[in-house]
């Protein structure tokens, strides 16, 4: 059966008009993404979306599991939410994503939360019609997670966020099983989209008027091998990027698949943006070992100093994971030295979480919490120093920024990002989201920038949007 047909086989008498629906979404942009669907099912069943707790007559938490503070987020949240469904007894709770494909969390749930109405997975928010209308006629907590995907799913409703950046999905699901990492037991096995389907939307996006696309997966660089296509990815960027779309993005990439030709392709084509996020995790070659990340501390330097010398003025960000199992201080000095070498422009920086199944958890961790939060602190220090040190080459030059909208408290202010993905605050007047502006930066924050609208229009001179 299609989703159409799904959507359509859905009683939807049971489901009641003029409902109100909240969707709460946590972590990577891949639940965004679904969160974006699930939006798009929920309205075309009849509800109207909204985003105060007090109103809604459904409330979906889309989850993540990819370190336990996110989850332990979600229970506080799912706990806090008792007393609203108390006040208003046909109010329908339900908990879908990542947390959802974990054997542990349902037994926890099932046990500390008989409350919730509704439990679906990552695999299956296609269902979410049906199981909605199970939740109506039953009355009792609703739970259907597949153990894995039945295939992708295509043309299912969307409400998109925003109406001038948008994100496109080519693939998901991951095959690295790095030792730490629970997607590819949360997202399962990688599945690429075909290349039509994406183009498709991407195309269908710049008739809409969007002007920036990323496109999203865990390991974009590894796009198509599933489907035995030779340098997929490099491929599907040109084609996405002759669409003529103004900004095209991507994220997440992995050292080990990144093809060095990508630099060139990213160098060459305007509307492909400087900016790359390439995890490290960790600068150690027994560490990144441990982690199964298949690539050197000197492979990845290689990479870096490629895309480095080929891009002119790319941002390159990274992840880090401190306190890896087993990691020791000269492991992690090794991380400092070259986070001091590649002198990022940003980074998230993370410390070692367990995840429950994964090979990590029977590493042996001699190092005291304590310690590893310290050395995080270390690191961020590092962060942040270089972080407002590029920020600051760039005060009394002017970039091009693309325009989010007016700030909430001042609608003089606005905020926008540069093409390598820089948070500008700026002052202007009667702008609107989408417009593409040129902004003289005239002060920088550890993170953010801070400027002026300037007269000038956006003209390609260089890269990064600078005149
Ligand atoms: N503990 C800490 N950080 C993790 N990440 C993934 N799994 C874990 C874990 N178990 C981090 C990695 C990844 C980012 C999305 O989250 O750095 O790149
Ligand atoms: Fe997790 Fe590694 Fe896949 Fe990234 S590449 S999603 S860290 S398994």
């Amino acid at each position: 059966m299609s989703n159409i047909d799904e959507l359509k086989a859905t009683d939807t008498r049971l489901i009641k008009a003029g409902k109100k629906a909240l969707v709460r979404t946590y972590g990577c942009q891949a639940n965004f993404r679904d969160s974006e669907h699930l939006k798009g099912i929920l309205t075309s069943l009849g509800y109207t979306l909204c985003e105060d707790l007090k109103e809604a007559d459904l409330i979906l938490l889309n989850t993540c599991a990819i370190r336990e503070n996110a989850s332990q987020r979600v229970f506080g949240e799912i706990g806090l939410l008792k007393s609203y469904k108390k006040q208003k007894p046909d109010l329908i709770l339900g908990l879908c994503g990542c947390m959802a494909q974990q054997k542990e969390t349902i037994a926890y749930i099932k046990e500390s939360y008989p409350y919730l109405d509704l439990v679906f997975g990552t695999h299956n928010l296609y269902r979410l019609p049906a199981l909605l209308a199970a939740v109506e006629k039953q009355r009792q907590t609703v739970i259907e997670v597949l153990p894995k995907s039945d295939g992708l799913h295509e043309n299912l409703p969307e409400v998109r966020d925003l109406p001038h950046k948008a994100w496109v999905n080519i693939m998901v699901g991951c095959d690295k099983f790095c030792t730490y990492c629970v997607v590819p037991y949360t997202r399962g096995r990688q599945q690429s989209r075909p290349m039509a389907e994406v183009l498709l939307e991407v195309e269908n996006l710049v008739k809409q008027g969007y002007k920036e696309i990323t496109l999203l997966g865990q390991n974009v660089n590894a796009y198509g091998k599933d489907l035995g296509l030779e340098s997929g990815f490099y491929q599907l960027l040109e084609a996405c990027s002759n669409t003529g779309i103004k900004r095209l993005r991507f994220t997440t990439s992995h050292p080990w698949d990144f093809e060095k030709k990508l630099g060139d392709l990213i160098a060459f084509k305007e509307n492909l943006m400087p900016f790359i996020h390439l995890p490290v995790q960790a600068g150690n070659d027994e560490v990144l070992k441990r982690m199964g990340r298949r690539y050197s501390r000197e492979s990845y330097l290689k990479l870096f100093d490629y895309l480095r010398s080929t891009i002119p003025g790319v941002a390159i960000s990274t992840d880090i994971i401190v306190g890896f199992p087993g990691e020791s201080r000269e492991q992690f000095e090794d991380t400092l030295s070259l986070y001091e070498y590649c002198k990022f422009d940003h980074a998230f920086t993370f410390v070692y979480s367990p995840r429950a199944n994964t090979p990590a958890t029977k590493f042996e961790d001699p190092v005291a919490e304590i310690d590893k939060k310290a050395w995080l602190a270390e690191l961020n220090l590092l962060v942040k120093k270089y972080s407002l040190a590029r920020n600051q080459s760039m005060v009394d030059k002017e970039y091009e920024v693309l325009v989010d909208g007016p700030s909430k408290k001042n609608p003089e202010v606005y905020s926008g990002y540069t093409k390598d993905n820089r948070l500008v605050n700026f002052n202007g007047a009667d702008l609107k989201t989408g417009d593409l502006v040129m902004v003289k930066i005239q002060q920088a924050r550890s993170f953010s920038l801070n400027g002026t609208k300037s007269q000038n229009q956006p003209i390609e001179k260089d890269k990064a949007g600078a005149l």
